[in-house]
Order: structure tokens, then C-alpha cells, then sequence
């Protein structure tokens, strides 16, 4: 694949439109609001709140550059109304609620903030992980009824067995990292494209699906959501799991078949799950809520002060830099060889 074009960089200043029902007291929306003024260019934000798409498609005919942040959407009949729309960016990872195919189409880059929340999501693994296998939820209620020391049965530990880390990207290599450095597990992983340097700092080793399914007594999940990952965990790959074995899904809830899951976990075919992740989102209601054996959270995985500093800071940072010629943490990388282009003098950086 080529790298680069002939074509210039655009001349500021440009417009640039915020699409984030993410309130802006946030940490960091200050801080990228000033990098956009100090490049010299302009900020559209039309609020904290969920823009209608043919608002959107009204707000977008004449922007250069678009920020979409929490759960907003670009969809494709606002981005057919986007005739000078170069680069979108996704304050995140996920880029579902941005149709991306079209925006290929059009010529339009589209970047995420890469790594931007990997830690936090990785502690998050480990905060709902060991919420379960401790039992924390439960000892809070009790300890503050009086009533903690009155049934105490064995609790689990990590150090010393298995975890199944499926997909080693930013967020898996974090959970590898803590799992082997700071808790004394080992590790087996499954990803089509293994991180060699896992295996050689880490110790951990990479196995098929099933494989790891069968050996691990933490199976984490850490794909997107792609044809093949959805479903990728159903009544067929639970049955592989040892009994004593807890799920970790802090990915995407599409991954998992929530029905089989529920099932396995009311038989006692599995221990239990951690799950951060639903569909739809908000989730008013689960077969999973009610059942003894789960921790849930809502979707705050990837959510710290640290990690809204970067999402605010990197998306803009990517912004300037993909104006300037040189997008990064590109999402369609096959747009920079199609002739229709918008970006002039692209040059990717990774
Ligand atoms: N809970 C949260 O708040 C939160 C926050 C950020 C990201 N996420 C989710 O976490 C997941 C991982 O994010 P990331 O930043 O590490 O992504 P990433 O792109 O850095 O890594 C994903 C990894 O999955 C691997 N992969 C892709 N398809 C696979 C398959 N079929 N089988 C096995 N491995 C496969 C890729 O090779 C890659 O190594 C995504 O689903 C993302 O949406 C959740």
C-alpha cells in the first residue's frame, strides 16, 4: 500500500465540527478546545447533547474536520451533505456509531485515539474480575448490615493460575501485562496476529480458540466487533470451559451470546462472568441482572480522568496532524490509496 500523495496540506484556518453528548466539564474539553483556537482554526460545537443526524447533515456542509465523541453517530445521510468533510475523528476506539464504508467512499480518513483509554480498560478487567472471584458486592452489603462475618465461604485468587487473554491489541497487551507481571498468572492469548514480545516479557503463549477456552480459569475478551468475532462466544465455546471458569467481556457485548451465557451460568456449566459491556446501551434490563454469579457495570471500562484527557487531546492532535497531511491511527487506511481522496499530501504516520 502507498503512503503518501503529491496533493498540499489544507490552509487554516479550517472548521471543525464537535459531535459529543459528552458533558464538556469532562476533563480535557478545555484543554482540546484551545489546541483547535491556538492552531487557528474554528470550533462548531452545538452542545453537549445527542445532534439529530439532518441537523448534523445541516452543521456539516461546510466543516473540514469532525470530533465524535461518547455514543454520537455520524451516519450516512448526514455525511452525503458533507462536501468538504476530510477527516472525521472518533474520541475513542469503537466506530460503530460512524458509518465507515461511506465515509471510504466519499474520500473521507477516518481516525480513532488509539490506546487513548487501554489502561483504564485494562484495570476495569481486573477491578470486575476480582470484584467476582472475591465476592466484593456482596461482602460490601453485608459488612455494613453487621452481617460480613457471619458466612464467609472460599473465595478464589489469581495468582498462580490461567487467564485466556482473546485479542492482544492495546487493551489485551495491558491485561497480559498485569496479569503475568502484577499477579503471577500465566497466560495463553488467541489473536490471528500474535505480539511476539508477549511471549518473550511475558511468558504467555498464544493457542487456538478452543484451546485456550479449555485451559484458561479467566477467559477475557478484547476483540472488536467484526463478522467474526460476533457470537464468537455461544453455548458450543461456554461447553469448553472448565466449570470452575469465569468470563470477562469488557469488549463488546455482541461477542458473547448473552442467552447461552445466562444459561451456562444458571446450570452451574460456568462459575461466573464479568460483564461491561451491553447491548443495547444504556441496558434497562438483562437476564444476566439477576443472577448471583455476575458483576455488571455499565460500559465505564475505559472511562478515567487519565483516559478523557488523552481522548479529548489525541482526537484533536489527530485532527491537526491529518489537516496537515499526516493522519495517524487511521480506521479506513484503504481511503489513502483511492483517488477520491480529500486529505491533501497524506502521509500516514502508523
Ligand atoms: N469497556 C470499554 O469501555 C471499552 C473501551 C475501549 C474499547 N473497548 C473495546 O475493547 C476491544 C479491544 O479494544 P483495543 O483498543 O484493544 O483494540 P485493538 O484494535 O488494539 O486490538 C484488537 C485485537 O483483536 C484482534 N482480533 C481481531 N479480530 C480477531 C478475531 N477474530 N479473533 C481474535 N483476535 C482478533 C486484533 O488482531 C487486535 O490485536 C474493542 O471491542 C473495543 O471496542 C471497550
Amino acid at each position: 500500500m502507498s503512503t503518501s500523495s503529491t496533493r498540499n496540506a489544507v490552509a487554516a484556518p479550517a472548521r471543525v465540527l464537535l459531535l459529543a453528548n459528552t458533558p464538556r466539564s469532562f476533563p480535557g474539553f478545555d484543554e482540546s478546545a484551545a489546541m483547535v483556537a491556538e492552531a487557528g482554526h474554528e470550533l462548531i460545537d452545538p452542545g453537549a447533547r445527542y445532534v439529530p443526524q439532518d441537523e448534523v447533515a445541516s452543521l456539516i456542509e461546510d466543516v473540514d474536520a469532525a470530533i465524535v465523541g461518547g455514543t454520537h453517530e455520524l451516519r450516512e445521510t448526514a455525511l452525503r451533505h458533507a462536501g468538504r468533510l476530510k477527516v472525521i475523528v472518533r474520541q475513542g476506539i469503537g466506530v460503530e456509531h460512524l458509518d465507515v464504508d461511506v465515509a471510504t467512499e466519499l474520500g473521507i480518513v477516518v481516525s480513532n485515539t488509539a490506546a487513548s483509554n487501554a489502561d483504564s480498560v485494562a484495570d476495569h478487567t481486573f477491578a470486575i474480575l476480582l470484584a467476582l472471584l472475591r465476592d466484593v458486592i456482596r461482602h460490601d452489603a453485608e459488612t455494613r448490615r453487621g452481617h460480613g462475618w457471619d458466612h464467609r465461604p472460599p473465595l478464589a485468587q489469581l495468582a498462580g493460575r490461567c487467564i485466556g487473554v482473546v485479542g492482544t491489541g492495546n487493551i489485551g497487551r495491558g491485561v497480559v501485562r498485569r496479569a503475568a507481571a502484577g499477579f503471577g498468572m500465566s497466560v495463553v492469548c488467541f489473536d490471528p496476529f500474535p505480539d511476539h514480545s508477549l511471549v518473550d516479557e511475558y511468558g504467555a503463549r498464544y493457542a487456538p480458540l478452543d484451546e485456550l477456552l479449555a485451559t484458561a480459569d479467566v477467559v477475557s475478551l478484547h476483540v472488536p466487533i467484526t463478522p467474526e468475532t460476533r457470537g464468537m462466544i455461544g453455548a458450543r465455546e461456554l461447553a469448553l470451559m472448565k466449570a470452575d471458569a469465569v468470563l470477562v467481556n469488557t469488549a463488546r457485548s455482541q461477542i458473547v451470546v448473552t442467552a447461552d451465557l445466562a444459561q451456562a451460568l444458571r446450570s452451574g456449566r460456568l462459575a461466573g462472568a464479568a460483564i461491561d459491556a451491553w447491548s443495547p446501551e444504556p441496558c434497562a434490563e438483562s437476564e444476566l441482572f439477576s443472577l448471583r454469579n455476575v458483576v455488571v457495570t455499565p460500559h465505564v471500562g475505559g472511562n478515567s480522568v487519565q483516559s478523557s484527557i488523552k481522548a479529548r487531546t489525541w482526537s484533536v492532535r489527530n485532527m491537526l496532524e491529518a489537516l496537515d497531511g499526516r493522519p495517524r491511527d487511521v480506521v479506513n487506511p484503504e481511503v489513502l490509496d483511492t483517488p477520491g481522496l480529500r486529505l491533501e499530501s497524506a502521509s500516514r504516520l502508523t
